[in-house]
């Protein structure tokens, strides 16, 4: 396995290979390698990128503890079957005189777009210049950043991009908690009862196989079982377009509920399909 650091190598040592891409922050977990798995899978090469972008942190004090081991990184993207790491320093993937932005309107405004003004342009702009830099034939994202994957998939098809998104399945702990690097960060009573945010999502679920079609009574239901943790902050639950994230009122297959809950310091986002598409 190769370590790069600069798009000129990257692009000489590709050549014609169009490889799979799972563009990632680093601080490596299950979830990130399941993407690296089903990419050395499915492609002859696989380019793990590896790059704490600062432009979608609107926080200088998040950025700046955003957990960083990337040799560690890079022997578990090995161990999983890639063949690069692509780690750039920031400078080579915004060099000086850099001017672009990719801005995905109304999709990137709701929910976490909404709680995190400017999240959103940092994704779409650095997710296009990885997708121009690798010309991959399939990138990997996690399904866990459920709204991350929606603007992903609308911006590489409005810009006619070459290739192919594929979503990826969240991987969860044992109790159902969605794997993320945030979740180091919660004591371990804060750990346990953030099993309410998947119970909650459960619930949903369930009274969607038994029947339950109307949205504001299914998050009525998820919101009772959120507020039984009361030293949890509840954001948002909606129930939403699987495409357009707008909120409805009756679900159909496909129809997905979003969180975003706070836990002391912490905040915690999952989602989940009420209704098999
Ligand atoms: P990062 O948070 O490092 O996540 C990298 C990829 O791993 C994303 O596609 C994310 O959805 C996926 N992922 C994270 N936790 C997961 C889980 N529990 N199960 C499945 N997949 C999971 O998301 C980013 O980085 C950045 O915004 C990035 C796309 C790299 C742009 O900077």
């Amino acid at each position: 396995m190769r370590i790069i650091h600069d798009r000129t190598t990257l692009r000489a040592v590709l050549g014609t290979v169009t490889p799979g891409l799972v563009p990632t922050m680093g601080a490596l977990h299950e979830g990130h390698l399941a993407l690296i798995g089903r990419s050395a899978a499915e492609n002859r090469q696989t380019v793990v990128s590896i790059f704490v972008n600062p432009t979608q942190f609107e926080d200088a004090t998040d950025l700046a503890r955003y957990p960083r081991d990337p040799a560690h990184d890079a022997a578990l993207a090995a161990d999983l079957g890639a063949d690069i790491v692509f780690a750039p320093g920031v400078e080579a993937i915004y060099p000086p005189g850099f001017a672009t932005s990719v801005e995905v309107g109304a999709l990137a405004e709701r929910w976490e777009g909404a709680a995190r003004p400017g999240h959103f342009r940092g994704v779409a702009t650095v997710v296009a210049v990885l997708l121009g830099v690798v010309r991959p034939a399939r990138a990997y994202f996690g399904e866990k950043d459920y709204q991350q994957l929606q603007i992903v998939r609308r911006l590489h098809a409005d810009l006619a991009l070459p290739g192919e998104i594929v979503g990826c399945e969240t991987v969860r702990d044992a109790d159902g908690l969605a794997l993320s690097s945030r979740n180091a960060r919660l004591s371990p009573d804060e750990r346990r009862r953030a099993a309410v945010v998947p119970g909650a999502l459960r619930r949903m679920i369930d009274l969607a196989a038994g029947g339950e079609r109307d949205a504001a009574r299914l998050v009525a239901a998820g919101m009772a079982i959120l507020t039984s943790e009361s030293s949890l902050a509840v954001e948002y639950l909606a129930v939403v377009d699987p495409e357009t994230l707008e909120p409805v009122t009756a679900i159909e297959a496909g129809t997905r509920a979003l969180v975003a809950v706070r836990l002391g310091a912490v905040r915690l986002i999952d989602n989940a399909a009420l209704m098999l598409g």
